[in-house]
């Protein structure tokens, strides 16, 4: 085995990654055009800054110590053509729900964080897709080339780029003034719930919910406290995300901080290593270790507890607490044998890592109808079984990632709507992977919030030693 942190003594520059060697790119045929658009990139002003990413940092620091919970969730892609007001506006809303349910039912401070603002190139497993006999290059993300199954439509094309710089920009300009600006006043929290979802037992769910949050606003209110507390309800911290595929774009907006000297990718709060790029030595993992930003990497079945540790070396070599979040997307069928190992070695070697779930991505399945879809049980099921492995190794089931919409479609089976598989044609939309719907996404947020509720006091009333006096 080659010593370890050996990547930490190499020279890392934000270009070095293109060195080494570089998988689920795309190969542009117009070299010039692409140098340009990486140009006009870099003269561009970053979309998030510093200061913010540093406190996201921060707050992970808290996730990673078991003081705060991370959610994390939205598109699997997002596109050029589905871009609107309402659909960020109902994402958003869903994940503020999400997020109240954690924070209220579980009594858990939740770091948001959208796959929003920039989630738009996706790693395929197949190079090329064949339709009745036609093969052409399978579709990459909106902002590499265009779903449309047509060869102008598949060549990759660099100017797209520019559209999702744009596009992100203008994302990140709504998120934050939702965030800011009222709409995410907690004292609005009985207008968050969606029409559609209004009428299910999710919505009656969370309509008891709300109003009890109400009634706790209005008690502060007449104790003379919300004066203290008035900032904090009034507005939510937001950050962005997505998986950093591109390395191009990804380089184009990174920037060195004059204050600190640190390198911080711009394109967003929080990026990740898929499942796909995870290569030690190649160019995602070389690219990652360099930026100051907090990263993810995605756990598929197949990572084994000596890969994972020398990732470790490579992208978190301080071992800092929320530098690092592990996102293990193992499937419900293989998550009892895949993440004991993997959490014991991490423990072994007392590695700070913040231990997210991503209960999608393992449980895909196609239809005999040809839709491409995940059953909700199976979801719940890796989730649940995450929390109690978590729970009997003594480590700590920390976030949950997540692919959801706002809109009301029909894209995963199952759930209190039950969706069938001959419902799934109804509205069926995703531009890649099957999301979770807005009705299902508070469901799972309604279980889990019970799931962490009870975790956190058994490992609350274990930290109680007999004899002490824990009065308030
Ligand atoms: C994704 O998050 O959309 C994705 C492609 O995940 P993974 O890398 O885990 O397959
Ligand atoms: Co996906």
């Amino acid at each position: 085995m080659p010593p370890l942190k050996q990547h930490a003594q190499t020279l890392w520059t934000p270009a070095s990654w293109r060195d080494k060697p570089a998988v689920q790119m795309p190969d542009y045929d117009y070299i010039s055009t692409l140098a340009e658009v990486e140009e006009r990139l870099a003269a561009s002003l970053p979309l998030v800054f510093a200061g913010e990413i540093r406190a996201l940092r921060r707050q992970l620091g808290e996730v990673a110590a078991g003081r705060a919970f991370l959610l994390q969730g939205g598109d699997c892609a997002e596109s050029f053509a589905d871009f609107s007001e309402r659909a960020i506006t109902d994402t958003f809303r869903v994940l503020l729900q999400m997020a109240v349910v954690l924070t209220f039912a579980a009594a858990c401070p939740v770091v948001k964080v959208g796959r929003m603002a920039g989630q738009f190139a996706k790693p395929r497993s197949a190079l090329t897709e064949t339709r009745a006999g036609v093969t052409l290059p399978s579709y990459r993300g909106d902002i590499v080339n265009d779903l449309d199954f047509t060869p102008a439509a598949r060549r990759p094309d660099p100017r797209r780029q520019l559209r999702a710089y744009a596009q992100s920009a203008a994302t990140l300009n709504l998120l934050r003034a939702l965030a800011q600006g009222g709409f995410a006043d907690l004292h609005r929290v009985q207008q968050w719930n969606l029409d559609f979802v209004r009428a299910s037992p999710q919505g009656a769910r969370y309509r008891d919910l709300s109003s009890r949050i109400s009634e706790t606003l209005a008690f502060i209110r007449a104790c003379g406290l919300d004066a203290v507390t008035d900032p904090q309800l009034r507005q939510v911290q937001f950050y962005t995300s997505h998986e950093a595929l591109l390395l191009g774009y990804e380089q184009a907006l990174t920037r060195r901080d004059p204050a600190t000297g640190e390198w911080y990718d711009g394109s967003a709060h929080f990026l990740w290593i898929g499942e796909r790029t995870r290569q030690l030595d190649g160019a995602h993992v070389e690219f990652m270790r360099g930026i100051a930003n907090p990263i993810g990497l995605k756990l598929g079945p197949t990572v084994d507890p000596d890969t994972l540790l020398r990732l470790l070396d490579a992208l978190n070599p301080d071992n800092q607490p929320g530098r690092l979040t592990l996102i293990s997307r193992l499937g419900a069928a293989n998550i009892e044998t895949s993440l004991p190992p993997l959490i014991r070695a991490v423990q072994r070697e007392n590695r700070q890592v913040i231990w997210s779930c991503d209960p999608m991505h393992g449980n895909t399945l196609e239809t005999s109808t040809g839709f491409k879809t995940r059953p909700f049980y199976r979801i719940l099921d890796e989730v649940g079984r995450f929390f109690a492995i978590h729970q009997g190794e003594g480590s700590i089931p920390g976030g949950i990632h997540i692919e959801l919409t706002g809109q009301d479609v029909t894209e995963c089976l199952g759930g209190a709507q039950a969706i069938t598989e001959q419902g799934l044609a109804d509205r069926y939309h995703t531009q890649c992977d099957p999301r979770l719907n807005a009705s299902q996404s508070l469901e799972l947020a309604f279980l889990i919030a019970e799931t962490l509720k009870d975790y956190r006091k058994t490992t609350q009333d274990e930290a109680i030693t007999p004899g002490q006096d824990h009065s308030p």
